[in-house]
């Protein structure tokens, strides 16, 4: 084999790489490292698959129109306001892409979703990061944030790594206040865990504001992460915009009937939300109660504060069976798993529950 490497542009060779979860293994056994649902797919989404695994001779529906008819109806949106994608990971690319120029800016909070660093280094942006206030997104600090070079904006709302989400009016005021040549993204991947009566109403945000971008998944509350199947909801023109980027034929027949389906099935997924939500209120409140600062969470996720002591218990965690994520400067991300795992997490971590306040910790 000849040993010279292959040709590839001198700027993409430093890019750092999307970091997964770790996963299961032999030594730990159940992964709390990737925000997934810890159920399997709602039952119809089974029969759904099974249906449409005998076309899959068929390319898929370029349009997906099933799926954009099942949202358009779901979210009482015109249909060309909506465009599906596999996943809500290449549509942050793509809305880079299209909005960002090599050199210019997108500012983001901090901590905040991993993958917009790498979406916007991928492209030859700068990422311009403002650090969170009290484990939430400062959105005026972030509008601060904003110089002549600057063309996107990420809120991630709930944010993921610390569940705290923006409020409708704090967006609202916020979004009066961006100047028309810089677009927002509300990242929403954790939309259906929110019970907040206070949570942005992104849709009518949308229909007002032509310089909004909302983007959703089905890999989270759906528990279809490893189908691919995601969207956005947006001004028409974003959509247009959006068709002539993508690659064809991404979202497969599968997840779309997939999809479709658990959409459909909308009684038992607020069915499982309730008991989410119930769960991570239960693993808050028990967290709290053995001493830890844990910010409020509207996700399937709680956050520790940096510290050694947050450290150790992933380390006791791991050592338990559970992986989870430390992030930045090793703040931990405990996703919800079974009410049986979240027992043995709150278990874990009232062994050796911090006594006064998280040194080096964020303030929450
Ligand atoms: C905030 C946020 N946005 C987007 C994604 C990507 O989701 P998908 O699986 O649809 O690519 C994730 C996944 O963890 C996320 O946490």
């Amino acid at each position: 084999m000849p040993s010279r490497p292959p040709t590839v542009r001198e700027q993409f060779l430093s890019l750092p790489a999307y970091a997964a979860g770790e996963p299961a293994s032999l030594a730990a056994t159940h992964k709390l490292s990737s925000n997934e649902n810890p159920e399997p797919p709602l039952p119809a989404v089974g029969a759904a698959l099974a249906e449409a695994a005998r076309r899959i001779n068929r390319y898929p529906d370029l349009a997906n129109s099933a799926l954009v008819g099942a949202l358009a109806r779901r979210l009482s949106v015109p249909p060309e306001r909506l465009f599906v994608s596999p996943g809500a990971t290449p549509l942050l690319d793509q809305l880079v892409r299209l909005t960002t120029a090599p050199g210019e800016e997108v500012v983001t909070g901090w901590p905040s979703f991993e993958g917009y660093p790498l979406a916007i280094r991928a492209n030859g942006a700068r990422t311009v990061t403002v650090p969170l206030r009290r484990a939430a997104l400062d959105l005026p600090a972030m509008a601060a944030a904003i110089t002549p070079r600057t063309r996107l904006v990420f809120v991630c709302s709930p944010n993921n790594p610390t569940g705290t989400t923006v409020t409708h009016d704090r967006l609202a005021a916020f979004l009066e206040r961006v100047p028309e040549r810089v677009h927002v993204v509300l990242d929403e991947a954790y939309i259906d865990y929110v019970d907040d009566p206070a949570a942005p109403r992104a849709v009518e945000l949308v229909a007002e504001h032509p310089g909004l971008t909302v983007v959703r998944t089905f890999s989270k509350a759906h528990g279809l992460a490893g189908l691919r199947v995601g969207y956005a909801v947006t001004h028409p023109a974003m959509v247009d915009a959006l068709t002539r980027l993508r690659p064809a034929f991404g979202v497969t027949a599968l997840a779309e009937a997939a999809a479709v389906a658990s959409l459909r099935a909308e009684y038992e997924l607020a069915d499982r939300m309730e008991r989410a939500r119930g769960e991570r209120d239960r693993l808050v409140a028990g967290l709290r109660a053995a001493g830890w600062q844990v910010p409020p969470s509207q996700a399937n996720f709680v956050w520790l504060p940096p510290g050694p002591r947050t450290r150790e218990l992933a380390a006791r965690l791991r050592a338990n069976g559970l992986t989870t994520r430390l992030l930045g400067e090793d703040g931990l991300r405990i996703s919800l798993g079974t009410p049986g795992i979240n027992d043995l997490v709150l278990h874990t971590a009232s062994e050796d529950a911090p006594t006064g306040p998280v040194r080096g910790g964020m303030p929450v």
